[in-house]
């Protein structure tokens, strides 16, 4: 089974291999291994028997609002409810920053939706959500949808 637990800095490699397996189908950012490093305490991550098989990350936007980023689980772990188990710890997070609004920019609405989640207009969210869009491809043409969670 796996545990969910803080990311160390030697999980870094692995992190970055999930993200980078993602990143080229176009699904998540790319992170460098130099960025990883940097916001490491940002990410929790799942493991099983000693491998990562999950990672996600919680970015502070502002006074009240967090954003999940960086959520991936390897291939052949989805649907087992590990995804769920790192929402669940993010959200955790999250309340003890006192945070009560948690979004997150995906393609995966029904994950997000039995999480708790609900579809919003993109257009609500202050200009700091955008500025890691300039890394992205799609910029121009972004298809992702925004989900909102609020912990009230
Ligand atoms: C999206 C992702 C994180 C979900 O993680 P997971 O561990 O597979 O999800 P879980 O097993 O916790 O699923 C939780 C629920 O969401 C549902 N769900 C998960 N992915 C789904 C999908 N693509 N379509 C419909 N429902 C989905 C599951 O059926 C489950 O519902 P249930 O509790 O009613 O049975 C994972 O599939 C993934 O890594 N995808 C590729 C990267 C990505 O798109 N990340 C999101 C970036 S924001």
């Amino acid at each position: 089974m796996a545990v969910v637990r803080k990311a160390r800095i030697d999980d870094v490699e692995q992190i970055y291999k999930l993200i980078d397996h993602y990143a080229q189908q176009g699904i998540m950012l790319p992170r460098s291994r130099e960025l990883l490093s940097r916001i490491i305490d940002t990410f929790v991550v799942a493991e099983e028997d000693g491998v990562i098989v999950g990672v996600g990350s919680l970015c502070k936007l502002g006074d009240d609002l967090v954003e999940i980023r960086s959520l991936g689980i390897a291939e052949g772990y989805k649907g087992r409810g590990i995804g769920t188990k790192l929402v669940e710890t993010l959200l955790e997070e999250a309340r003890r920053l006192k945070i009560r609004q948690v979004m997150a920019l995906t393609y995966e609405v029904p994950f997000f939706e039995s999480n708790g989640f609900r579809v919003v207009d993109k257009g609500i969210f202050p200009e700091k959500v955008w500025t890691d869009c300039i890394y992205c491809k799609k910029r121009h043409a972004c298809d992702e949808i925004a989900v909102l969670r609020r912990l009230d």
